[in-house]
């Protein structure tokens, strides 16, 4: 079984002081809290004093984007091992904007994950198909392809470092969810073709988040459902009483109490 996860993508949002007062309000109400994986992705320039802010506390944080080299002359890049310097344990790859307001390829992006591996941190590997290639009925296309080329070259010791969010484009910002029935249907699909790529075990195992338009009205419905294992969470991760009853949402099944 599956434990659920919830993480706050801030994007381009808050200055430092909100950022850290937002830290500390999911600190305190998750408290040590075992039955729900959370985490805040802040912008860059705030993840040492988020990450202070969170520290000895359960509450993971990572970065929203990596440089896909390891170091040197990269004006204005941050590379995975200075994210973990800092105290990031993972990082956000092929987010949606990157994809599709910066030009990111599958093949950076797959880049991208291997600098994070190399340096220790996990990775969420953000895969989704835009509206236009949904009513094209290309989105089984379009993320086969983006989780086979983002995880080229991955080998089997670090899927446990790899978690996937599906994220259709379609659904982000737009205060229009996919359905339940929508995701789990993507989601299952996607751990069938992990499944091809590494095998049944691994693909069990797989925690697979759905993001966009998360909300405290539809959480439940959406982290209950067939293969959800969690919400990456954008506008509503902004405020505590958007993002703590996402969080706390109820659950309908069964799971690990580690
Ligand atoms: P949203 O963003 O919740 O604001 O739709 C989700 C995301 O982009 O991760």
């Amino acid at each position: 079984v599956r434990k659920r996860t919830v993480a706050g993508n801030w994007k381009m949002n808050l200055d430092a002081k909100g950022a850290r007062a937002l830290a500390e309000g999911v600190r305190a109400r998750v408290g040590t809290k075992r039955d729900v994986d959370v985490a805040v992705v802040p912008p860059f320039v705030y993840l040492a004093e988020v990450a202070r802010a969170l520290d000895g506390s359960p509450v993971r944080c990572g970065a929203q984007n990596v440089c896909d080299r390891a170091s040197g002359a990269f004006t204005g890049e941050v590379c995975a091992a200075m994210l973990r310097d800092v105290g990031a344990s993972f990082a956000l790859v092929g987010h949606s904007e990157r994809r599709h307001v910066y030009g990111e390829s599958d093949e950076l992006v797959n880049q991208k994950v291997q600098r994070l591996l190399e340096s220790g941190l996990d990775v969420v590997l953000c895969v989704g198909e835009t509206l236009e290639e949904r009513r094209a009925k290309r989105t089984e296309t379009v993320v086969a392809r983006q989780l086979t080329r983002g995880l080229a070259g991955v080998a089997a010791d670090a899927l446990p470092r790899i978690t996937v969010a599906y994220e259709p484009v379609w659904a982000i910002g737009t205060g229009q969810n996919a359905t339940p029935e929508q995701a789990s249907q993507v989601h299952q699909y996607l751990r069938g073709v992990f499944s091809g790529l590494y095998d049944e075990a691994a693909s069990e195992a797989l925690r697979i988040q759905y993001g966009g338009s998360v909300s405290p009205a539809n959480a439940a419905a959406i982290l209950n459902a067939p293969d959800v294992d969690g919400a990456l969470v954008g506008g509503a991760s902004l405020k505590l009483d958007t993002f703590l009853p996402i969080i706390e949402a109820p659950r309908a099944r069964a799971e690990t109490q580690p």
